[in-house]
């Protein structure tokens, strides 16, 4: 009778762990369009506009999808875009935006937003475009930007990023383009990125404080067509084999460096380049004739090197710039 009694109240205890489970499942799942207003208007709390756009038209007697830069799928009736390009917006960015769980696209580029990207971003699972272009964001190279798997753009260029390029990065193998220049950056390209990223064509990490060798893991990229550089403090020799390993490249981009060596030698492997940017390093050795048949070069830039230049002629299509 006992035992049978105890079994009944085990029994009893287990649906009820079950049922308290399943609702714990609920509760953590059913976020809705409230939750979405919830997290914009904190976000319009964090910020003042000096455009006064979300200040009078943000109101919660309107429905949240007709607010002024915010877009929201049919499907399933929630924000997905957030477009607040050059609204003026003066603040910081809130930990709720993380709840926006069904965006796909946040752009806050060009306004004057503050202090760090709030790690509760990388609960937006469905992200696939973000943009934090030219704002005054600080603090160290999010490491948990890697948790955005569907990641394909990602624009932080012109902001006060500090730390290393991290290598969690590696994990956004959807990942099309990389703007992370005029920041803060040391260290170097993490070996990592170079196994991974099979679809990148932008790599742009100009104006930064990157130092080491050049980054050979970029050789591994054979998608990217433009590389970026410029202005920082790589070293070591320029290597040779680059366009043998990035066929289809239409821009690089490496003036103000410390690169030494040869230039390139097999530049005619380079079919596609548009853009060649290599001035002010320590490179020596003759220009290479065939340079002059790229009849895609449009720019050439390779002043303040140790080139024996042997400029015999110049192609009709090629500007020269020093
Ligand atoms: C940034 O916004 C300002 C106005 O707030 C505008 O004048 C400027 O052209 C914008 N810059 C970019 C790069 O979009
Ligand atoms: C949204 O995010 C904030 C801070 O990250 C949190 O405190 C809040 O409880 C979250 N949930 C909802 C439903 O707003
Ligand atoms: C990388 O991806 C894996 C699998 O998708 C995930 O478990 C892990 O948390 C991710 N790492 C980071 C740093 O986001
Ligand atoms: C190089 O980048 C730094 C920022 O890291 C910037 O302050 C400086 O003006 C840049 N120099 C040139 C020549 O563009
Ligand atoms: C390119 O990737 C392979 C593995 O896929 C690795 O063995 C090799 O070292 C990488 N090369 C560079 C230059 O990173
Ligand atoms: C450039 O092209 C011309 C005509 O195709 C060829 O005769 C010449 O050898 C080429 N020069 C170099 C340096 O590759």
């Amino acid at each position: 009778m006992k035992s049978v009694t105890l079994i009944s109240i085990e029994i009893a205890m287990l649906i009820l762990q079950f049922v308290s489970n399943s609702l714990l499942v609920v509760t953590h799942t059913t976020t809705n369009i409230n939750t979405d207003e919830v997290a914009l208007l904190s976000l319009k709390a964090h910020v003042t506009d000096t455009g006064n756009v979300i200040s009078s038209h943000w109101s919660v007697s309107t429905p949240v999808c007709n607010w002024l830069g915010v877009t929201c799928k049919i499907r399933h009736g929630r924000v997905a875009t957030l477009n607040l390009r050059n609204f003026g917006l003066v603040g910081t960015i809130p930990s709720h935006l993380g709840n926006l769980s069904f965006l796909e696209h946040l752009d806050l580029s060009n306004n004057t937003l503050h202090g760090n990207i709030p790690k509760e971003l990388a609960r937006l699972r469905r992200l696939n475009y973000l943009n934090l272009r030219f704002n005054y964001l600080d603090g160290d190279m999010p490491g948990w930007l890697g948790s955005l798997a569907k990641l394909r753009h990602l624009g932080l260029t012109s902001n006060k990023l500090s730390g290393s390029l991290p290598v969690e990065l590696s994990n956004l193998t959807m990942l099309k383009a990389i703007n992370l220049g005029n920041n803060l950056l040391k260290g170097n390209v993490p070996q990592q990125w170079g196994i991974s990223f099979g679809n990148l064509k932008y790599l742009n990490i100009d104006d930064n404080k990157l130092t080491g060798q050049f980054p050979l893991p970029i050789l591994n990229m054979s998608s990217l067509i433009f590389v970026s550089f410029t202005n920082n403090s790589l070293s070591g020799p320029f290597p040779l084999n680059i366009c043998h390993s990035l066929p289809n490249l239409k821009g690089l981009y490496l003036s103000i460096n410390n690169l030494n060596g040869r230039r390139p030698s097999s530049i005619k492997l380079c079919s596609k380049l548009q853009d060649l940017s290599i001035s002010v390093n320590k490179l020596s050795g003759p220009i290479p004739g065939e340079i002059w048949n790229l009849t895609t070069l449009r720019t050439l830039y390779l002043g303040y090197n140790n080139l024996k230049a042997q400029l015999l002629y110049t192609h009709q299509n090629s500007k020269m710039k020093g």
